[in-house]
């Protein structure tokens, strides 16, 4: 039986393709290619030496979902399908809840339909919103979120909660990501953002490579170790392996369980650009500058609910993260 990804051609999902067949499991791929390209099918054979069936389907497309349940045995979901820039969901609220909510609710009613019951979620820690301190624990508080891809998160996880409840044959497994970073150490695959990156690692790897004039560091008077923002990053084929540990769990008990996925340990901004630096012997050019609204000072996990129930940890450190997310950048 094969393990069904949607999304599985973006960043998370491609590394969590290569991290299940090197797990000997069969991967199918369920993607649109909005934001990802179809030659990631070839990279992800080309380092594991397996290809996985890939349909190019909107998840929202219910009867091209359902045409794949008949396909394929799918023995569960990995859904990673989903708009994700937070920036751009407070202009297209709309966008986002329609399009993250309805792919949600279609894949849901697909597995209904074909009695499959094995589903993980890509969750995010942006859930936790600003309730409470870190290390955030899953029991902390959580909504209050600060904007409308924040909340198609913490909604998708209510909406969960209650399938798993109306169902108790449901293994559902909510996946709370910290800040992914880092590509595969074969440069082959990696974080490709479509136009100026939001997120800190793609703007600096393009500064460095000269796309970018210079960094914003932004805000350096936050209560942290140096004054910039204090976050959990944690290597994106660490966090690919994690959901081979979760979709191992889903397996083996029912209901609905949530898991940070982070390393526990929060790194600034500078600390970062100082790793990074270090690692590839480069300077990074950057500047700082007023506080990015929405941002908190700290934000990093504790990971010991999937030590302990999961047997997953993360391995690899920010200098690893540094020099392959450097490596991607120079390859792409
Ligand atoms: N930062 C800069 N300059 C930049 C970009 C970011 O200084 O050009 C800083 C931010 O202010 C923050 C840190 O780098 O202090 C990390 O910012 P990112 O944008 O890389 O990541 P966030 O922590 O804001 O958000 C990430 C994901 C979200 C997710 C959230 C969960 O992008 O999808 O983590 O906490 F919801």
């Amino acid at each position: 039986m094969a393990i069904l990804l949607t999304g599985g051609t973006g960043f998370i999902g491609s590394h969590t393709a290569v991290e299940l067949i090197n797990a000997k499991q069969d991967v199918v791929i369920a993607d649109d290619l909005s934001n990802s390209k179809a030659e990631i099918v070839d990279k992800i054979e080309q380092i594991t030496g397996k290809r996985p069936a890939f349909r190019q389907l909107d998840v929202t497309d219910k009867a091209g979902l359902d045409a794949m349940f008949n396909e394929f045995q799918i023995e569960g979901v990995i859904h990673f399908a989903g708009f994700k820039a937070v920036g751009e969901s407070v202009a297209k609220p709309i966008e986002y809840y329609r399009n993250n909510l309805d792919s949600m609710l279609s894949v849901l009613e697909v597995m209904r339909a074909h009695q499959c019951r094995k589903l993980i979620f890509s969750s995010s820690a942006t859930v936790y919103g600003a309730n409470s301190e870190s290390p955030f624990k899953e029991t902390a508080p959580t909504g209050n979120c600060t904007n409308p891809y924040g909340w198609t998160k913490y909604m998708i996880e209510q909406i969960l909660f209650g399938v798993a409840q109306a169902d108790p044959d449901m293994s559902i497994v909510l996946l709370r990501y910290f800040n992914p970073i880092g590509a595969h150490e074969s440069g082959l695959i990696g974080e490709r953002p479509n136009g100026i990156p939001n997120n800190l690692l793609p703007y600096l790897t393009q500064t460095v490579i000269g796309i970018r004039d210079h960094l914003s560091v932004f805000g350096n008077d936050y209560p942290t170790h140096d004054g910039t923002g204090v976050r959990d990053f944690i290597h994106v084929v660490d966090l690919a392996k994690g959901h081979v540990a979760a979709f191992d769990y889903a397996r083996k008990h029912t209901g609905a369980e949530v898991f940070n996925l982070g390393t526990g340990i929060g790194y600034s901004v500078l600390d970062v650009i100082k790793a990074f630096e270090q690692a590839n012997g480069v300077k990074v050019k950057y500047q700082f500058c007023p506080r990015r609204p929405g941002d908190i000072a700290t934000c990093y996990s504790d990971p010991s609910k999937a030590k302990e129930l999961l047997h997953w940890q993360a391995e690899k450190n920010l200098v690893d993260m540094c020099r392959d997310a450097w490596r991607w950048q120079q390859n792409c």
